[in-house]
């Protein structure tokens, strides 16, 4: 599924899109450059299931949980890690494998560690600053 996201007013029916798209996915990888809007999406998809929780970029605390009625919400940002093994010692497998959501940032830093299915959420910024946004269940 492609989606075409011409303003941040756009992102709480794309979030809604997305959820029901990838309903029986619970691990959800977001790739694309710094700035393409990661954080900004996994916030409208937190809201979308129904979290009142702040949701901020954990680049420092690496995980991040959210509460929803549904369940937890695991948000992660690999972007500082510097080796795997930082995952590992985390504790990352609890977590990807909670049946919770997990929205991961910055999957490129885990690449062996990547569980066998989720949904690809590739987003790329076009030249008019609109998003578009890619969604692949694997
Ligand atoms: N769909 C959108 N349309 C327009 N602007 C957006 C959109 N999504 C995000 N932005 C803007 O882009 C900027 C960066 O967004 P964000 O922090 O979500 O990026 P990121 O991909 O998480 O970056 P990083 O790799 O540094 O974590 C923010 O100022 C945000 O307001
Ligand atoms: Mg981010």
């Amino acid at each position: 599924m492609q989606l075409i996201i011409p303003s941040i007013s756009n992102l709480p029916n794309a979030a809604k899109a997305i959820i029901e798209h990838a309903a029986n996915s619970r691990i959800f990888l977001f790739y694309g450059d710094m700035g393409a809007g990661k954080t900004t999406l996994i916030k409208e998809l937190c809201k979308g299931l129904g979290t009142t929780d702040t949701v901020t970029s954990p680049t420092f605390s690496i995980v991040n949980e959210y509460h929803t009625t549904k369940g937890k919400i695991y948000h992660f940002d690999f972007y500082r890690l510097k080796d795997q093994t930082e995952a590992l010692d985390m504790g990352y497998e609890e977590y990807f494998y909670d049946g919770a959501y997990c929205f991961i940032e910055w999957p490129e830093k885990i690449p062996d560690l990547l569980p066998q299915h989720y949904s690809n959420i590739n987003l790329k910024v076009l030249d008019d600053g609109a998003r578009q946004i890619d969604i692949e269940i694997i």
